[in-house]
């Protein structure tokens, strides 16, 4: 992972500075990606890398990103979004943005960026969900099929792309973070799992020697 260049996506969410850190702390230089400029700048600064706004569900906009920053040895999507809804009285705005944040932002990430990462022997990483692989659950629709479509599209990619080490992260539980404590006041934090057991997981499946990692699930402690 030393000298690295990795393009972290989605790099303003919750998950995103467990991530950073462990990128830092290997000695790779992290390249963050984002929406909302703001966010992006400040966690920049903190981590001395550079930042660059697009938005991933949108293919020319991922192109152009490709262009900007030049060749990298790694890239991990944590762009993301949860909603939960049945089926039957799900907006479609719902639908589209949960299928564009979770699924259309890998699938462009990886359109543009294969063809640097197959010739550096680079690495790409996808977050799915416990909901995508189950294939489902209650109030899930939406999320669970753009989860279960991000297996599907690694899967696809992991033998189109013998040279890209492919790695789909799969966090069995909810996460330890900002976001969930605000949504989930009464729950107990003890049951998630430690954001940075996720990025140390993550990163040392990528860097296994002598093998691969494809599905990665990650369960929290006691489960
Ligand atoms: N947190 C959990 O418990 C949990 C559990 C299982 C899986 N995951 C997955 O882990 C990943 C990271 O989770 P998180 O908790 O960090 O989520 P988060 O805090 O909601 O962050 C997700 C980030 O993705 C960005 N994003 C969404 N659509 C985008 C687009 N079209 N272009 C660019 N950026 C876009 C969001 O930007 P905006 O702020 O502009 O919307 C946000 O900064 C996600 O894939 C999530 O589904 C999380």
């Amino acid at each position: 992972m030393k000298g690295a260049r990795v393009l972290v996506a989605g790099a303003g969410g919750d998950l995103a500075p467990a991530f950073l850190e462990a990128l830092v702390r290997r000695g790779a230089e992290p390249i963050l990606v984002g929406r909302n400029a703001e966010a992006l700048t400040e966690r920049a600064e903190r981590f001395g890398a550079r930042s660059y706004v697009a938005d991933l569900a949108d293919p020319l906009s991922t192109e152009a990103l490709a262009e900007a920053v030049g060749p990298v040895d790694g890239v991990i999507n944590l762009a993301g979004a949860f909603a939960a809804a049945p089926v039957r009285s799900t907006d479609p705005a719902l639908y589209r943005r949960m299928i564009d944040a979770n699924l259309s932002s890998l699938f462009f990430l990886a359109r543009a960026f294969l063809p640097a990462l197959a010739k550096r022997r680079g690495f790409l990483l996808g977050v799915a969900a416990a909901a995508g692989w189950h294939r489902g659950g209650r109030n899930l629709g939406a999320y669970a099929a753009a989860k279960a479509g991000v297996l599907a599209l690694l899967g696809a990619i992991r033998v189109e792309e013998p040279r890209v080490r492919v790695l789909a992260l799969v966090p069995m539980a909810a996460i330890d973070t900002p976001g969930n404590r605000r949504a989930m006041p009464d729950a107990d934090p003890a049951g998630w799992i430690r954001p940075e057991a996720l990025a140390a997981a993550a990163l040392d499946a990528i860097g296994l020697e002598g093998g691969r990692v494809f599905e990665l699930p990650v369960y929290p402690p006691g489960a």
